[in-house]
């Protein structure tokens, strides 16, 4: 059996057209376009490529984007002043600072200084909390993309085993709390591994639905991988490849190539959750600039 592409490029495509409309209406509404700051600190490579992506993805839409690049050495109170700044700019609908900061930045010190309203990555414990009680007011851009194009390609939630392998607070543990909610795309029966569960592979055949946000690339392998089961991977990983031009290729925490002989659906890396990710930014965006 070969599995069916689950094609995140197309479907945020899809999502981006719908949310053009709702940009246009916004604009004249509001006499500006809605504002997206994104704020990267340091020369991570590959914090760069997603910024630039988000930029150029706003770009495309008509978010008026602005990218603030601080240096490495950036201290802890001069990107606190940033924020406070970008808090009390009213064309800054929303902001995001671009994880992860240099080691000499407390990143929830960070994330507690946005104000709520335009926290587009629903990072801050308030919406985190929010999200939890079944009140979002936004919704974190990668656990939402992955449910997003789950639902847009047919797959529903309710009622499956669905495991998630790992649990950060980007990606793990707030889909994990999605899915165990009430609703159509949710309903879900959870289970979370991380790096202490005894027996990963038995946790990860009994899925019908199984997630791999662990970061370590082809770490779910064909063996765990029940038949017939759906496999979103969300992992992004260089590893390095001397035979390709930039010596790293990217390989996502789900081995593809014999995990696609076994699943009934899957999505690939790049081109699965990635750009989801980033249609649920736009479309929090969208939300955060009708929010004040
Ligand atoms: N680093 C990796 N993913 C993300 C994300 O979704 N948002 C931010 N701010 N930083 C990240």
């Amino acid at each position: 059996m070969t599995a069916t592409l689950l094609d995140g490029t197309a479907v945020a495509r899809t999502i981006r057209e719908e949310l053009a409309g709702q940009i246009r209406d916004l604009s004249s509404r509001l006499k500006r376009p809605p504002g997206l700051t994104v704020v990267i600190v340091g020369e991570n490579p590959a914090s760069q490529v997603y910024v630039r992506m988000k930029h150029r993805a706003c770009q495309e839409i008509g978010v008026a984007s602005e990218v603030i690049t601080l240096p490495a050495e950036t201290s802890e109170t001069e990107l606190l002043a940033t924020v406070a700044r970008l808090n009390a700019d009213p064309c800054v609908d929303g902001i995001l600072v671009q994880l992860p900061l240099p080691r000499q930045i407390s990143e929830p010190r960070i994330i507690e200084a946005i104000d709520p309203s335009k926290d587009v990555d629903c990072f801050h414990p308030v919406n985190v909390g929010l999200m939890a009680v079944g009140q979002p007011r936004f919704l974190p851009c990668t656990p939402a993309g992955v449910v997003e194009l789950l639902r847009r390609t047919g797959h529903t939630t309710q009622g499956k085993r669905v495991t998630v392998v790992g649990r950060s607070n980007i990606v793990g543990r707030p889909l994990a709390i999605m899915l165990g909610h009430r609703g159509p795309m949710a309903d879900a029966t959870v289970t979370v591994c991380h790096t202490k569960t005894p027996d990963l592979a038995a946790a990860c055949r009994q899925a019908e639905i199984l997630i791999a946000a662990a970061g370590v690339p082809r770490c779910v392998t064909a063996e765990m991988v029940a038949p017939g089961a759906v496999v979103v991977d969300v992992g992004v990983n260089r590893v390095d490849d001397p035979a390709s031009e930039r010596g790293y290729r990217l390989a996502g925490d789900v081995d593809f190539d014999a995990v696609k002989e076994v699943a009934s659906a899957i999505t690939p890396v790049p081109g699965g959750v990635g750009p989801m990710t980033i249609a649920m930014l736009l479309t929090n965006a969208c939300k955060a600039a009708t929010l004040h």
